[in-house]
Parts: C-alpha cells; sequence; structure tokens
C-alpha cells in the first residue's frame, strides 16, 4: 500500500506520528507532504525531529497570506507531486486549511480520500476549522472517528464515505510519550498553564485584553501563569500594543515539554482543541476560552469548562479550582477515545482496501 499523508500544522503532525510508525511496521510505503503552512522551527521541524519523522518528502512552501491565496496555493501545488507519487489513498489528518487543500485536490484528481479525526463538530460555522472539517467529511471516502460522538455526528450528516470508530491517535502518542516521560498527575505544583491562538479570540482586541487581564489577576493571587506563546499570538498582542507584564511567557514548546507542564500544573487556561483532550487525559483541570468545544466528552464531570466571555465573577471559580485540594475525581475518560490503538485500527481498515 502506497499512502500520501499531507501536513501543514503542529497538531497535524503530532496526530500523524502514530499513524507514520504503524504504516511503516506494516510494511506499506508513507510518502509525507508538508505543505509549509507553519513554517517556524519551533511549530513544525523540531516536532519532527522530537516526534522521530523522517524529514518531509516534498515541502510545497506555500506561502503566507490570506486564506483564500494559501488555498488555492495548496490545491494548485499538490498536484504535481501526487500524480508523480500515485498514491493508493490520501491521508489529511484534522481541520486546517492544509487538510482542505489536500482533500480537495485529491478529490479532483480521483484519488480515494481517508480523514483522520472525521466527525468532529462544534457548530459554528464561524470558525474556519468546523468549515473545513465538514466539506472534509463530505468529500472523503474513508473516515476514521476518534470518538462515538464524533461517529454519531458523521451518520447525522449522512456522508457518503465508509464510517469507522477507530479511537483518537492523538491519544496513542499521548499514552506513548506519557509513559516515556514517567508522567503522573497526583503532584500539582503553583503555577496555571496557558495557551491562546485560536482567531476569534486573538484578532479581537477586546477578548485578547480580557484573557491577559485574567493571567495577570490570577498571577497576583500568587500562581505562577507560564504562556508559551504561538508566534500568531505575539504578533497579535504586540500590534494591539497589549502590555505582558507578570505573565510569564516563553517560546512554544516541545511536545514532551507540554505534557510535562500539562502533567503538574493545577489548571491549564486554553483555547487549543488537542490540549483540552491532553488535560482531561491528565487528569488537569481546564477552561477553555469559548463558547463551544468540539471535544463534548472532556465536560464529563467538569474537567472542562467554557468560558465563552469573561466575567468578573468567573475569577471565583478560578480561585476555587486553584485552592482545591482535593484531586479532581478521576473519571474514566479514556475508552471515550479508543484504548490507545488507534493508527493500528486504522491501517488494519486501510490494508484491506488497498
Ligand atoms: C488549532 C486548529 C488548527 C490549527 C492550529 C494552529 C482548531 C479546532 N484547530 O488546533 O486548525 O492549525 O490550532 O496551531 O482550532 N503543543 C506543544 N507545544 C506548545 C503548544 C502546543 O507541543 O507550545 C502541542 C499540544 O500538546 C497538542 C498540540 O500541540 O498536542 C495542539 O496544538 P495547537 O497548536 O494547540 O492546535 P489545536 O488547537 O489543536
Amino acid at each position: 500500500m502506497k499512502v500520501a499523508l499531507i501536513v501543514g500544522t503542529r497538531p497535524q503532525i503530532i496526530k500523524s506520528q502514530p499513524l507514520i510508525k504503524e504504516i511503516l511496521s506494516r510494511k506499506s510505503k508513507v510518502s509525507i507532504i508538508h505543505t509549509g503552512q507553519h513554517y517556524d522551527y519551533e511549530m513544525s521541524k523540531a516536532f519532527f525531529k522530537e516526534l522521530k519523522i523522517r524529514d518531509p518528502d516534498v515541502n510545497l512552501g506555500v506561502s503566507t497570506g490570506s486564506t483564500s491565496r494559501q488555498l488555492g496555493e495548496i490545491i494548485s501545488k499538490l498536484e504535481k507531486p501526487l500524480k508523480k507519487i500515485s498514491p493508493d489513498v490520501v491521508v489529511v489528518p484534522g481541520d486546517t486549511r492544509s487538510a482542505l487543500g489536500a482533500a480537495l485536490s485529491a478529490n479532483r484528481m480521483g484519488i480515494p480520500l481517508a480523514h483522520l479525526e472525521a466527525g468532529a463538530r462544534s457548530y459554528d460555522n464561524k470558525m474556519e476549522e468546523e468549515v473545513n472539517r465538514r466539506l472534509i467529511d463530505h468529500c472523503s471516502d474513508l473516515l476514521f472517528a476518534p470518538t462515538k460522538n464524533c461517529l454519531k455526528n458523521l451518520h447525522a450528516e449522512a456522508v457518503l464515505g465508509r464510517t469507522y470508530f477507530t479511537g483518537d491517535t492523538m491519544y496513542d502518542v499521548f499514552l506513548e510519550y506519557q509513559k516515556l516521560l514517567k508522567l503522573e498527575s497526583h503532584s500539582k505544583e503553583k503555577f496555571v498553564l496557558m495557551t491562546i491562538h485560536r482567531r476569534d479570540n486573538i484578532e479581537d482586541y477586546h477578548k485578547m485584553k480580557k484573557i491577559l487581564e485574567l493571567a495577570k489577576t490570577i498571577s497576583k493571587l500568587g500562581y505562577k501563569v507560564i504562556f508559551p506563546i504561538h508566534p500568531h499570538t505575539k504578533k497579535q498582542i504586540s500590534s494591539f500594543k497589549l502590555s505582558l507584564k507578570d505573565i510569564h511567557t516563553i517560546a512554544p514548546v516541545k511536545y514532551s515539554q507540554m505534557l510535562t507542564l500539562l502533567s503538574k500544573t493545577k489548571l491549564l487556561l486554553t483555547d487549543s482543541g488537542g490540549l483540552q483532550k491532553e488535560a482531561f487525559w491528565s487528569n488537569t483541570a481546564c477552561i477553555t476560552l469559548r463558547k463551544n468545544t468540539e471535544w463534548i466528552e472532556t465536560l464529563d464531570k467538569n474537567h472542562n469548562t467554557l468560558l465563552g466571555t469573561i466575567k468578573k465573577s468567573d475569577l471565583y471559580k478560578i480561585s476555587r479550582i486553584l485552592n482545591s485540594k482535593k484531586q479532581k475525581e478521576k473519571s474514566k475518560p479514556m475508552r471515550l477515545f479508543g484504548n490507545g490503538r488507534a493508527s493500528k485500527k486504522i491501517v488494519s481498515i486501510l490494508l484491506k482496501q488497498f
């Protein structure tokens, strides 16, 4: 079997790692195509290195710029390498612009298309990613749902491709690194971890200001706020001339560092998709600075709380989490995202077809 896997961003590289390993261990071929959507070293190359993925076979080097320009470039630039590789199947992970571009390209070229992380929905069409994943799901031939709820969403939309509940490959890689790093979730330290990068937050001056004010208030409560800062967020904060005083900003961290911080923090404040799940798996309290989430499983027993608009009264909620001595009740989250063997299941399905 010959697979072409298309990635372009940090979360796509992470969720593809166990799949690449599995394809290669089953004596099949995988060509890795990077669109170049994330180009900073610490957002891309660093992950290939750390997760021991060989360098991409092709880098499309798409230019930065408007969504439509980037999308157009991805679709047209993919044609040549896909023709040359002539894969049995194109696999696209997640919901990025790179994933949508690749899906459309494969579809137009008549190459079977498989979607990793199919069926995730926030039901918020203002999110670029929500529209991307809906379109990808509706032109995919094979759809790999990470949770039963995602599978249910696909059935409700009557997608045309074949659907499978496989579990989440992000959970596969999470378990591998949790074991490797010997991470434990019972000893929390006195700091709060924060990551913010969603356009909805960072492109809105008032929202961004409120988030930073919240972080500063938390730091006045005696909790260091550690903020690995996404390059887009950094640019926006500086163009808004907002201050980062009292917030401990650091460059984006490696995957292993992120999982280590996550296992030790009292609380994660985030708008990331992937980190909400990882906090859940790490038994770490999470406040998601969004109105909605595609990972409704994490809302179980208040492991994750949505905070679309920050109000003064929210500080009370936060200080209760910070001051609680009790460990969060360990729910049975794990099976919700599979059993850590999603990649094995996916590759078995692919091998039956190709
Ligand atoms: C979101 C978007 C996705 C976009 C990406 C941009 C949604 C639903 N999806 O994904 O389309 O491409 O943002 O970044 O909004 N991590 C590190 N180091 C860090 C920060 C994060 O290793 O400093 C790891 C996390 O542990 C996790 C992954 O990166 O595994 C999450 O990546 P993140 O950038 O937060 O992306 P998402 O919000 O999941």
